[in-house]
Parts: C-alpha cells; structure tokens; sequence
C-alpha cells in the first residue's frame, strides 16, 4: 500500500480491489467495533454500487477469522442514495444489500433503514428526513460511517453533474430528476454527507482513473464533478483507490509502505 496526500484528502492506494475491499471491510469493523463501544451503537449508510457489493460479500463472510468481529446487534443500516424502483427490484440498492450482506447477518429488522424508492420520489425524500430526524438526536445527523463510491461520470451517491440536489443546503434528501438515466433518484445532499464522522469511498478500475484525478487534482468544479462536493464538516474523509484507479494520481508527496 502506498499513500498519498490530495489537500486534505488521505489517500490509500492498494494493489487491486481484493486488497482494497480487505482493508475496507478492516476499516468498517473498527469503526463498528469504536462506535458501539463509545456510543453504544453504529450508524452506517451504504451506498450501490460494484465495489460497495464485493465489500458486502466480504462483510457477510467473516472480515477477521480471529477477531471479535462486528456489532451486527447494535448496527444501524441507512442508505446514501437509492434508485426510484420497489425494494425487490434487482436495481435497488436496498436490495442489493440485503442479498450480499443484510439478510446473512443478525441485525434487528427495525435498524435497517432503507429508502423508500417504490413512493412518490418527493414524498420518499420527506419522509427519509423525518426518519433521519427521529434516529438522530442532531440534524444533519453524524454517522459513524458514509460509504461512498465515484460513477466515471463524477457522480456520488445519487448526486449526478449539473442535476439539481447539489445546490440543496436546507434539505437532508433530495430527490433530483436524472436527465441521462430519464429518472428519479433519492440521495443524501451534501449536507448530511459531510456531517459523518467518516466518510470513506472506494474507487476502482481503470475506468475511473480520469474522474479520480480531475476530483482530486483538478478544477474545483462540483457540478461538473459532484464528488467534489465530498468535504467533511470536522469528520474524516478516507479514500480507498486501486493502483489501476490511481495511475493518473500524480505521485506527489506520496509515500510507500
Ligand atoms: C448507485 C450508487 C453510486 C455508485 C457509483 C459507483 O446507486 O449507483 O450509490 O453512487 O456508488 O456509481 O459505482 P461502481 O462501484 O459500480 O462503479
């Protein structure tokens, strides 16, 4: 692994997407593990996704045959973004969890919290804040943990280029209309994305290898490039990328381990 510094970006490149899912699911087990312990639960969003999915599948597994593992009882499941179909669809990113990971773990079936994408997309984007509102004591609330991924196009979560939602700074969810995909999506804004206490994205391919370093080498341009958006509000920001996803990343005051 080697690592590299992008503003106030820190950077882990590893060798491929195995090694980077190995340390993610590390990662997500000591952030579950830290969180129950101080604050007697875990708040996690997911996001969809390829690369979320194969950490999922890791996480359904056993992440650390010999360590204590996670806190499955006292985790909260919550979702970044979601496509605008009924949860049994085979796009839907509630489902898509379910399968690689929710369904094969004990987690109370009241704390997981999907995104209601079978409703009125206005009317499942309200009622997603008032839920976000009655879990959290704070507004925007603080997860213990935002998974994010970066789409070729420079989108996160469901916050695509020039779409609306990325202006948004009163609401919590918005549910912007996606010109390219011809429909609805509900993400977080980046309001409440950047009030985590960790956010953490995982880039690979060499497909992204362009999108990755205009977000963290370029142009500040975040409605050209909405992950940019992605700033903490006092959290931490991890970025997990493959050699192949970083090897446009200049190698700048990087350092190899
Ligand atoms: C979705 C996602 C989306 C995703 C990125 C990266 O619902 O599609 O939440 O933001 O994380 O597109 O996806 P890949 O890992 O498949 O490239």
């Amino acid at each position: 692994m080697r690592e590299l510094r992008a503003g106030e970006a820190h950077i882990e490149v590893w060798a491929d997407a195995p090694a980077l899912i190995a340390r993610a699911g590390q990662l997500f087990a000591e952030k579950a593990r830290h969180a129950v312990s101080t604050e007697g639960r875990f708040t996690v969003a997911l996001s969809g996704g390829s690369t979320p999915r194969a950490l999922y599948q890791r996480l359904a597994a056993a992440v650390e045959p010999d360590a204590p593992g996670i806190p499955w009882r006292d985790t909260h499941i919550f979702w970044s973004d979601e496509r605008c179909v009924p949860p049994s669809s085979q796009d839907s990113n509630y489902r898509m969890a379910y399968d690689a990971l929710l369904g094969r773990v004990h987690i109370p079936a009241e704390q997981i919290h999907r995104m209601r994408g079978e409703d009125e997309p206005a009317r499942a984007a309200l009622d997603y804040e008032k839920l976000l509102e009655e879990q959290f004591e704070k507004t925007p609330p603080r997860f213990n943990l935002m998974l994010l991924g970066v789409g070729e196009d420079g989108h996160t979560a469901s916050l695509f280029p020039y779409s609306a939602g990325l202006e948004e700074t009163k609401r919590l969810v918005a549910s912007p209309f996606i010109e390219k995909l011809r429909a609805h999506r509900l993400t977080m804004t980046p309001g409440a994305i950047n009030a985590a206490r960790t956010i953490m994205f995982l880039v690979t391919g060499r497909a992204k290898a362009e999108t990755l370093r205009a977000v963290l080498e370029g142009e500040r341009d975040p409605r050209r490039y909405p992950a940019q958006l992605v700033e903490p509000d006092g959290g931490q920001l991890i970025w997990l990328v493959d050699e192949a996803a970083a090897s446009l990343l200049s190698p700048g005051n990087g350092r190899a381990h």
